[in-house]
């Protein structure tokens, strides 16, 4: 494949060495065109070796072979990293003032991520979150950055994803085959890539959704649950890691989505809904973590509902909303379309019947292939960092039950779907 690798200037510059090493050593070819402030993190001299290639930030080089146009053309993918907030706004105003802006104009079809850097004050300004938003409305992908230690004494959002994470991204996102493995040649100190069987999820697309929908009443109200979105950021991170490219649905959570991961937030069930057929399309593997509310109020008041002496206090009357996980099990089948859909349900036991009872009614019912089944109890309650479920399946096979933290809980459900996938699709 044939790569543009973008290096904005910020001091994560020095990671993207690393990226660059795993393109390469992938069979890629790569040429990388670092801005004029990339430059003074790191020289063009390790880019031009790194990469086999001659480096230039300037339209005004290679004139006689239109590199400004050319580049873009030829490009199958194009990453840029570490995307700084000044080269995503001038990105997101389609500014041409160096040879990287010009060939993100030129890029014409081909795909297009940005893994962001800088610190958190930056990352959630009104602005870098507008131009983000412009981005992702034109395709880009722009992937979350990671939360941790900063340049200075500072910590939050606003560190590059790990090279691996974005190496996976951008692989998935071109739809490349899984990363081959890199085994240390004899006498050197490489690193290896880790093997296929680590990232048993590498080429493949996987959407989560997460956290709780809210349902507006009026302008400054809503109907929500008490979802954290914990057990969906968890698994993001588990497919993430297990080499997918991840899409994450979030709706209200109140942990922030991991790194290296396509967030899409959304508000409404109605917003989920959409959201999620839309990523269905491509998707191998759908998770339905999400705390969906099964009802909406009929009518949403413009302004806020006043209480009024003159007349009787209001009576909320709500309509169902639609089984999201249910459609996407129809349109797949529909569809005739090779995907895994898992689904998520919380339930208790009374005296009809115990929570397998209710949990194997519920599969049948959503006629999804995997539901992830918790038991809420006493001393089960949303928000908690420790989980306990288990995991049913369409085809009949055993209960399994897998518990701990809610990331054990995350790699136990996805080294299931890792093997349910590879039941159907036995590895080449
Ligand atoms: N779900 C959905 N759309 C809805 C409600 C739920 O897609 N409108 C999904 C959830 O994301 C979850 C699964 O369905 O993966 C089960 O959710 P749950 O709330 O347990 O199921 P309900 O169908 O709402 O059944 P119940 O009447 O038990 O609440």
């Amino acid at each position: 494949m044939r790569i543009i690798l973008g290096v904005g200037g910020g001091i994560a510059a020095y990671k993207v060495a690393s990226l660059l090493r795993l393109f390469t050593e992938a069979g890629h070819d790569v040429t990388v065109i670092p801005t004029e402030a990339a430059t003074r993190f790191v020289g063009v001299a390790t880019w031009e070796a790194l990469s086999g290639h001659p480096v230039s930030n300037s339209v005004f080089d290679d004139v006689h072979t239109v590199n400004h146009v050319r580049l873009g053309h030829e490009a199958d993918l194009i990453v840029v990293a570490p995307a700084t907030a000044d080269l995503r706004a001038r990105a997101a105003a389609g500014q041409a003032n160096d040879l990287l802006t010009n060939t993100l104009l030129m890029a014409g079809s081909c795909p297009v991520l940005m893994a962001p850097a800088m610190h958190t004050e930056m990352w959630q300004h009104a602005a870098t979150q507008a131009n983000v938003e412009t981005l992702r409305s034109r395709g880009v992908t722009v992937l979350e950055p990671a939360s941790g230690r900063l340049t200075g004494s500072d910590t939050g959002p606003g560190r590059l994803p790990d090279p691996e994470a974005i190496f996976a991204a951008a692989l998935a996102l071109a739809g490349a085959p899984a990363a081959p493995t890199t085994v240390p040649q004899p006498g050197t100190n490489e690193e290896p890539v880790a093997p296929p069987s680590a990232r048993p999820l590498a080429g493949l697309t996987v959407t989560i959704s997460a956290g709780g929908t809210r349902e507006p009443l009026d302008p400054v109200r809503f109907l929500g649950n008490r979802s954290s979105g914990k057990q969906g950021v968890a698994l993001a991170a588990a497919a993430r890691d297990a080499g997918a490219r991840v899409r994450l649905l979030a709706a209200h959570m109140d942990v922030p989505p991991p790194a290296g991961v396509e967030t899409t937030k959304v508000e409404t069930a109605l917003e989920l809904r959409a959201a999620a057929l839309h990523a269905a399309a491509d998707s191998d593997v759908i998770i339905m973590a999400a705390a969906v509310a099964d009802f909406r109020p009929a009518d949403v008041a413009g302004t806020k509902i006043k209480k009024r002496d003159d007349v009787a206090d209001p009576v909320i009357t709500l309509v169902r909303n639609p089984d999201i996980l249910r459609e996407l099990v129809e349109v797949r089948d529909a569809a005739s379309r090779d995907q895994l859909i898992v689904g998520f349900a919380a339930e208790t036991g009374d005296a009809d019947g115990d929570v397998l009872d209710y949990a194997m009614a519920k599969l049948r019912r959503k006629a999804c292939d995997l539901l992830v089944v918790n038991h809420v109890g006493q001393d089960r309650v949303f928000g908690e960092d420790t989980n306990s479920v288990v995991i049913l399946s369409r085809a009949g096979s055993e209960p399994q039950e897998a518990s701990g933290s809610k990331s054990d809980v995350a790699a136990a459900v996805i080294d299931r779907i890792s093997a349910e996938l590879s039941r159907v699709v036995p590895p080449a």
